[in-house]
């Protein structure tokens, strides 16, 4: 079985880019693939954190990702500082990947402008997610369009490492959805869709009431033509609403376009789709909500498992280092 993982972080409202980019896929890949599915807490680290919220948080995703329908008898899902291989993976990589490699790091370059205090941490993230996909012999990567360069330096970390000490990790490749890899704010449409939201109007959560998701679709920025076309470069509000339509119904943007010849059915039946998705993921979430123990002797499964095969690597990369055994 092809051998899958991905990772989440707990913090931030999740919402409807994370569901489609990734957690829909997470979901349909644990039926046909040895699947392990992370809340990355460590990376969260790397923005300074309420100690409170961030461990609220941390049991909110779990109770969520249960909620959208991750199996825990199918799919591994854990919590990634309570696989300390992952921190220990972390610093291996940081030794294989060279500085300027980071440097160019897109999302480096976004947060650390946004930022008031850039944490050593933040620089290196793309080390520790390289140890969380290779300790686990991760053969695909499902996540949204913006991982794709952390998933490419993963395998030329990888790569470097097999060629300079042996045969070690195994090269893993990113797999994107066809639509909804790239979900765009519902205000501004040229921005992806971000917890970081310029205007919570453009921001669908995954939580929030569906009526307030309705009303979201109903105001999208569109433009001042009247034709339903998917262009995303000359019309990316219009293409937006249609790779959503898509996404949630599995169609493609450029047939459901022909349906339309105004803005406001288009946006009426995106909603609809939307929120017809959403509702039995909320429905789940409240009654998982009223038991964190059993959410937490979940996650304490997970990690068991996902420790087995995390150790077994590090052991690996450590005797190929020449690293002596303690
Ligand atoms: P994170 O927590 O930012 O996002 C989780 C997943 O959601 C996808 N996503 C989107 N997809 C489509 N449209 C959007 N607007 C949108 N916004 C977010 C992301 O692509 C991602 O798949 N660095 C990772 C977490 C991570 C990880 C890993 C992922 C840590 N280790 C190992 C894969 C494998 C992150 O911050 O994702």
């Amino acid at each position: 079985m092809t051998r899958v993982f991905s990772g989440i972080q707990p913090t931030g409202e999740i919402h409807l880019g994370n569901y489609l980019g990734a957690l829909r896929n997470w979901q349909k890949m644990q039926h046909e693939c040895d699947a392990v599915y992370c809340i990355v807490d460590l990376h969260a680290l790397t923005v300074p954190q309420d100690p409170k919220e961030l461990h609220a948080a941390t049991l909110r995703m779990a109770q969520l990702l249960l909620a959208t329908g991750i199996d825990p008898e199918k799919a591994t899902m854990f919590v990634q500082s309570h696989v300390r291989e992952h921190t220990e993976g972390g610093w291996l990589m940081e030794t294989t990947v060279s500085f300027g490699e980071l440097r160019r790091m897109t999302q480096f370059k976004d947060k650390s402008e946004r930022a008031d205090f850039i944490s050593a941490g933040l620089f290196t993230y793309p080390a520790l997610q390289a140890a969380d996909i290779l300790l686990h012999d991760t053969e695909e990567v499902p996540v949204g369009e913006d991982q794709k360069q952390h998933i490419e330096i993963t395998r030329d970390i990888a790569e470097r490492f097999n060629s300079r000490y042996g045969e070690t990790f195994v090269l893993p490749k990113a797999v994107i959805p066809k639509t909804g890899a790239r979900v765009m704010d519902l205000q501004n449409p040229e921005n992806k869709m971000s917890k970081s939201a310029e205007s919570p109007q453009g921001l669908v959560k995954l939580l929030e009431p569906l009526k307030s998701i309705e009303k979201k679709f109903k105001r999208a920025v569109t433009d001042t033509e009247t034709e339903v076309r998917y262009d995303p470069a000359a019309k990316p509000g219009v293409s937006n609403l249609l790779s959503i339509l898509a996404a949630v119904t599995d169609g493609d943007p450029h047939e459901l376009a022909k349906g339309y010849t105004q803005y406001g059915p288009l946006k009426t039946d995106t909603a609809e789709a939307v929120v017809e998705a959403i509702r039995p993921i909320q429905a789940r979430y409240e009654e998982l909500a009223n038991d964190p123990a059993e959410t937490a002797r979940l996650l304490g499964l997970g990690a068991d498992k996902a420790r087995e095969v995390a150790a077994r690597t590090i052991a690996r990369a450590k005797k190929n280092l020449g690293l002596l055994e303690g």
